[in-house]
């Protein structure tokens, strides 16, 4: 991680105290979560392109890639929703697994839920490891979608509330920059695998995702709750004791004092999932269904899922294509880097507009590329320098996811939702998210036989309209302490009408200091 990222910057509510040694380790260990989240993103597309894989499980695309006859096109050689679904089953599992954690996650803690999705996870590694049917492999890969669905409801959520507000964006960002490791570990490791001649190097790639889960189990085992939920918990005198601890100083009142007042006003709640749905908690609402859809409306899984088997459909041989999906995984985790140094200093918003566009710009440039050299048809070839500027244009296009919605699409819906909704809020996050995630994963290969080229094109259009969405209806939140964010919605112009003065925690104080 960038330690550029820590220093104090901007005009925060600063309630004093550091970043401790203990917080950022906690915050390190946490965010294991992601590399399991990762590695899981990054595993399937290498493993779907290896040979012997696919012909286990899949002889009849096996047959599809091997003999393509004339008429077959490009676009279509991977077209099988038993494939699609070897990728796309484990979100569907993350997906109802976010649900059950949420609960977890509020009556027992983060910390709880971290470790259920640890040992699940590592169950369903061992399974794919040994897999000898397709039953077998997507039973696995349910199990490490339930696990996943654990990790991300939790994870972010403690690191939100771990980290000192002014620091809340760069120390979340671990999340994504695990995720982005995790990926590149998943690209490597195929890479590596694929050279087993043997045969076996898939089991090799699959049964690996267990090491990350262990690390995450045996990390939650020692890592202290968040003052939040200990306090949310009853326990008071620990939430002090760790506030304390976390912040390395025994003047926390202020923090403590802000944190009372929003568990108070949370404790009144009874229902979550029924209070999430009343009127002014909406402008939060609306932008934690928006954000993860749009993430995965960037189109970035077709990357991060199939970028071995795009590669290869434009021409590149086996080696060539998984270390193309090497070099498109190296680009992703370097720049997470820049939004983890940029995130506090210039904004959320800034970051989001820019990586928009940027991506806007190279998926329709990617379209046309395509458009001209396969056509419609799909009939066609690539020539090496083509095939290398798809390439090359990918990768700015990773770039800017990485410093965007990446990061931001899982941390923004973390930091909006007051604490009393808070784990519904971040539920219904992971659920959007996944199950685009899913539904991407899912369908892609039969979109791209069908849409060809426009596919591209589609995902640029959604490109246009999230930048727009972004531009007129996100607030800033950046350096906004955590139980005060209802009161920049209230300044919004579009969301104020929909926050009563009362539900903005803390303006007692800002009245009488005004
Ligand atoms: C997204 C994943 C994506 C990854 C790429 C994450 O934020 O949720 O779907 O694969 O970023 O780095």
């Amino acid at each position: 991680m960038a330690g550029g990222a820590f220093a104090s910057q901007g005009p925060a509510k600063n309630y004093g105290g550091n970043v401790t040694f203990f917080v950022l380790i906690s915050c390190i260990v946490a965010s294991t979560g992601g590399l399991i989240f990762g590695y899981d993103l990054g595993i399937s597309g290498g493993v779907t392109a290896m040979d012997p894989f696919l012909s286990k499980f899949f002889p009849s695309v096996y047959h599809k890639v091997h003999n393509a006859s004339a008429h077959e096109t490009a676009y279509c050689k991977f077209d099988s929703q038993l494939l699609t679904l070897f990728t796309s089953s484990l979100y569907l599992a993350a997906l109802v697994a976010s649900f059950l954690a949420s609960s977890t996650t509020r009556l027992f803690g983060r910390k709880m839920s971290m470790s259920i999705g640890g040992i699940i996870f590592l169950f369903g590694s061992i399974l794919n490891g040994i897999a000898n049917n397709v039953a077998a492999l997507i039973i696995g890969r349910l199990l490490l979608g339930a696990g996943v669905g654990f990790a991300n409801q939790s994870v972010p959520l403690y690191l939100s509330e771990m980290a000192p507000a002014h620091l809340r964006g760069a120390l979340s960002i671990g999340f994504q920059m695990a995720i982005t490791i995790g990926i590149l570990a998943a690209n490597l490791v195929n890479y590596g695998t694929n050279k087993i001649d043997e045969g076996y190097g898939w089991r090799i790639s699959l049964a690996l995702a267990g090491v990350p889960a262990l690390i995450m189990t045996l990390g939650a085992l020692v890592l202290p709750d968040t003052p939040n939920s200990l306090f949310e918990r009853g326990k008071k005198d620990n939430a002090m004791k760790i506030l304390k601890k976390i912040r390395g100083t025994d003047n926390v009142d202020e923090e403590y004092q802000d944190l009372v007042e929003a568990s108070e006003a949370a404790a009144k709640v009874q229902h979550p999932w029924k209070n999430i749905l009343q009127r002014k908690y909406r402008p939060q609402l609306v932008i934690g269904i928006l954000i993860p859809m749009f993430q995965q409306l960037t189109g970035i899984n077709v990357i991060m899922f199939y970028a071995p088997v795009l590669f290869k459909t434009i021409g590149f041989g086996d080696d060539a294509s998984l270390m193309a999906a090497v070099i498109t995984g190296s680009v992703n985790v370097a720049a997470t880097v820049v939004s983890i140094v940029s995130v506090d200093r210039f904004g959320r918003r800034a970051l989001f507009l820019e990586g928009g566009i940027q991506m806007v710009i190279c998926e329709f440039v990617v379209g046309i590329v395509i458009a001209l050299q396969f056509g419609s048809t799909g009939v066609g070839s690539f020539s090496k320098g083509y095939a290398d500027l798809v390439l090359i244009l990918i990768c700015i296009y990773v770039a800017a996811f990485a410093w965007s919605w990446g990061p931001l699409g899982w941390l923004v819906p973390s930091e909006i939702y007051p604490l009393e909704i808070r784990s519904a809020g971040q539920a219904i996050n992971v659920a959007v998210n996944m199950f685009f995630t899913f539904v991407i994963g899912q369908v892609f290969l039969t979109m791209l036989c069908h849409m060809k080229f426009g596919l591209f094109f589609f995902f640029g259009s959604w490109g246009v309209l999230m930048t727009i969405f972004i531009y007129i209806f996100l607030p800033e939140t950046r350096n906004i302490p955590i139980e005060e964010i209802s009161g920049v919605f209230k300044k919004h112009w579009f969301w104020g009408r929909y926050i009563p003065d009362d539900a903005v925690i803390g303006h007692q104080h800002h009245n009488q200091s005004a």
